[in-house]
């Protein structure tokens, strides 16, 4: 989706961090922004921020809350004839392991990361579908969404949302929406300050690494917006955001080809293991990079 100006985008979890980053990059696209979160402070001051850039709106919204959902897409509908890029971003961090997370807790964790997902897509898709404009939907997973990385919960909800976008991306494959999925390391932000999970999960770092280092070698959330720009822009399916990520998720690839059966498996049996698995966006990713070279 080339031409952005005038055009209008609805971001969850807009108020800070990455959400802000991505606003402040499609304001300045010249993009009418609309972004929502669940902190009236965090979301007018926000909204400030971006007015100072272009045209920007806040709206209070919980990704859990489906009703409230459908009425905003009403809402924007009728204030600006529908919405053209979606970002589902909104998301809570949590790092218990699973021996001490409760059922309670994996609620909070999924039902965040990865049903509101759902809920943004389920509400806006079908209508930028019969609006039969070029539109683009983002959704905010997580390094975490492609390496068995710490926090199993969290984990679970962001392979979900990387699943889901690929999965997506095949079934959007001949109309004119397309989809990125985000997966970001480790971002400058406010996700330790976030809402609190239920109950009392004792505090968990992420790993053994140093506070100084783990602040200072963070990106910037405004980067991680330059790139979500562009990939909307060159309508690209993976945005990730550090070089450090090719070697660990080469590992991973790595172990799990060496776990595939060694024998020549069957000919007829590989036709439909094809024809009912195959991804048409994995080719077409693998030839535009071949194009780049
Ligand atoms: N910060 C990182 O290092 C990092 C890395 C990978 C992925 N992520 C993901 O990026 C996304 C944004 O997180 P961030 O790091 O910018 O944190 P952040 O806390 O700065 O921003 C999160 C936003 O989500 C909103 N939010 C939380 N619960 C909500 C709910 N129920 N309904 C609506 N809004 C809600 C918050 O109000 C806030 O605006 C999340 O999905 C997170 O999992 C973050």
């Amino acid at each position: 989706m080339r031409d952005l100006a005038g055009k209008t985008a609805f971001i969850t979890g807009g108020d800070s961090g990455i959400g802000l980053g991505v606003a402040q990059s499609l304001c300045h696209a010249g993009m009418n922004v609309i972004i929502c979160g669940v902190v009236p402070e965090t979301l007018q001051s926000a909204q400030r921020e971006l007015a100072r850039i272009g045209k920007a709106e806040a709206i209070e919204l919980d990704v859990r809350d489906r009703e409230a959902f459908a009425a905003l897409a009403d809402r924007l509908d009728r204030g600006y004839g529908g919405v053209d890029v979606l970002v589902n971003n909104a998301g809570v961090g949590f790092l218990a392991p699973v021996a001490e997370a409760t059922f309670e807790q994996w609620d909070w964790v999924l039902d965040i990361n990865l049903t509101g997902v759902f809920n943004g897509i389920r509400t806006f898709l079908p209508r930028m579908l019969a609006s039969g404009r070029p539109g683009h939907i983002v959704s905010t997973a997580s390094i975490g969404g492609l390496l068995g990385t710490p926090g199993a919960l969290y984990v679970a909800a962001k392979f979900g949302v990387v699943g889901l976008m690929e999965a997506l991306a095949a079934e959007l494959w001949d109309t004119p929406v397309n989809v990125s999925v985000l997966t970001p390391g480790i971002v400058r932000t406010n996700i330790h300050k976030g809402p609190p999970p239920p109950g009392e999960p004792r505090p968990h770092a992420p790993g053994a690494t140093a506070e100084a280092d783990l602040h200072e070698t963070a990106i910037q959330p405004r980067e991680v917006g330059e790139r979500v720009l562009q990939a909307i822009r060159e309508e690209r399916l993976y945005v990730l955001t550090h070089a450090e990520h090719r070697e660990l998720l080469a590992r991973r690839f790595d172990a799990i080809l060496a776990s595939v059966p060694t024998d020549q498996g069957d000919p007829r049996r590989a036709a439909v293991e094809r024809t009912v698995l195959a991804n048409p966006i994995y080719d077409e990713i693998l030839t535009a990079a071949e194009a780049r070279q």
